[in-house]
């Protein structure tokens, strides 16, 4: 099955094959997209994962690693999972330090409870099947661990949703041209307006079994990030 990337839903092998072409420009075009603040947001979802020295903390979807990167600055023991391999090359090369696996976050290889934290950063509106996604996070989240969401969402009021819309449709396909992934950097704000928004996120998250679910938006509103503990 083959889909449009302006539809924002692309079947897995299609997801895969995108990153695995992008991998090489992804770091430079996340510091051009945001001017650099998704460091910032990726510290805040780490600190609300809770991890501390000796914690164990699994990135799923991790990509390039720097979420992982994060979770291990705040001392966790940190392994970060992805299904394309072109990104994890990226991410081993940034931190050898860490543990990086190829996996399918919506079949995650892991018993259950097996982590303090999960985590997924700007990875869950990829997911083919969210909620089986969701389901899998919490699975291998041990009782009392945490899992946070890391995504970007739209913003609901004025001026920001004008300027929000502007960037997403009109400037991000055009940076993706000059990186030379057009239709990567058109699926990219079709998959954001197609994913839900935060109160809908948060009930599904608790319908995969997680509680005193909550969250917090940033940079304007354009920035979610939920968590929620198993119980
Ligand atoms: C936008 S990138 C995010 C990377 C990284 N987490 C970050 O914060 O920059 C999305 C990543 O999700 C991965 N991904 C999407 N669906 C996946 C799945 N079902 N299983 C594993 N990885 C998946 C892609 O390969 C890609 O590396």
């Amino acid at each position: 099955m083959t889909a449009a990337p302006g539809s924002g839903t692309l079947p897995d092998t299609q997801v895969r094959a995108m990153f695995d072409r992008i991998a090489r420009v992804y770091d430079r075009m996340n510091s051009v997209m945001t001017a650099g603040m998704h460091h910032r947001w990726r510290e805040r979802a780490a600190e609300l994962a809770n991890v501390r020295a000796g914690s164990t903390a699994l990135d799923v979807a991790t990509g390039t690693g720097d979420l992982a990167i994060a979770l291990a600055r705040r001392g966790a023991e940190v392994t970060g999972s992805d299904f394309a391999p072109a990104m994890l090359e990226i991410a081993r090369r940034k931190a050898p330090g860490l543990t990086f696996e190829q996996g399918d976050a919506l079949d995650l290889g892991y018993d259950d409870g097996s982590f303090d934290a999960v985590t997924v950063g700007f990875g869950a509106r990829n997911f083919s099947d969210l909620d089986r996604g969701l389901a899998e996070m919490a699975r291998v989240t041990r009782s009392g661990g945490r899992v946070v969401i890391l995504e970007i969402t739209t913003p609901a009021k004025p001026p920001l949703s004008w300027f929000f819309r502007a960037w997403f449709d009109r400037i991000v396909p055009q940076l993706g041209r000059v990186a030379g992934d057009p239709d990567a950097y058109t699926y990219l704000p079709s998959s954001v307006r197609r994913f839900p928004e935060p109160p809908e996120l948060g009930r599904r998250m608790a319908a995969a079994g997680l509680v005193d679910v909550r969250w917090i938006l940033t940079a304007g509103g354009i920035i979610a990030i939920h968590s929620g503990t198993k119980p």
